[in-house]
């Protein structure tokens, strides 16, 4: 399982955790997002944007040692075995392709999310209320969970062309 993951397909088991964790995260943004919005419940959006926060830094950081650390880099992951690769040539270039865009959002997405966190902790009171910060969070807010779910979707293509259509 530490080789390959748990989810059936020649991947590892922290892309494999990192994968479910991409599914979770846009479901309980979108209950955040509505709590807030429709429910105007503003301590309990602060309490699961931090928690998600909180819970994306870990899984993403162990992936990443993971990664880089142990695999020494994703194409190690997708070749197990460099005297007989899985994928090669056009393949594996579309692979890094996909890669390329998913890391415009996965980059991005940790820069906006502290940005939105920081400000929002500062000038917001405490217990949250609406207020002057209002109409800056709500642009940095959206454009943070609009980042969100598109490293999630690429992550999920990444996923998809790297280990499910090539199994
Ligand atoms: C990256 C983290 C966060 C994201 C993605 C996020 C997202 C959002 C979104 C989409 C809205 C709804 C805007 C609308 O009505 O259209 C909102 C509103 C709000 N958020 Fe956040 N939020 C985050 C962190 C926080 C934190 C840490 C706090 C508190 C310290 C907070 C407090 C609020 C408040 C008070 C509102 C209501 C603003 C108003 O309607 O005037 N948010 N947030």
């Amino acid at each position: 399982m530490l080789q390959h993951g748990f989810l059936g397909y020649d991947a590892s088991l922290m892309l494999d955790v990192v994968v479910c964790a991409l599914v979770l995260v846009v479901p309980v943004l979108l209950f955040s997002v509505y709590s807030v919005k429709f429910g105007r419940r503003f301590q309990l959006h602060k309490t699961l944007q931090l928690t998600l926060a909180v819970v994306l830094l870990l899984a993403v950081a162990a992936f990443e040692v993971d990664l880089q650390l142990v695999h020494g880099g994703w194409e190690n992951v997708v070749n197990k075995d460099p005297a007989n690769p899985r994928l090669s040539g056009e393949q594996l270039d579309a692979v890094r392709g996909v890669l390329r865009i998913h890391l415009v959002f996965a980059i991005s997405t940790p820069v906006l999310w502290a940005v939105t966190i920081v400000l929002a902790l500062r000038r917001f009171p405490s217990p949250p209320t609406p207020g002057e910060h209002s109409s800056l969070h709500r642009v940095l807010a959206w454009a943070s969970t609009i980042d969100i779910t598109l490293t999630s979707v690429t992550g999920l293509w990444f996923y998809y062309v790297a280990f499910v259509a090539t199994s």
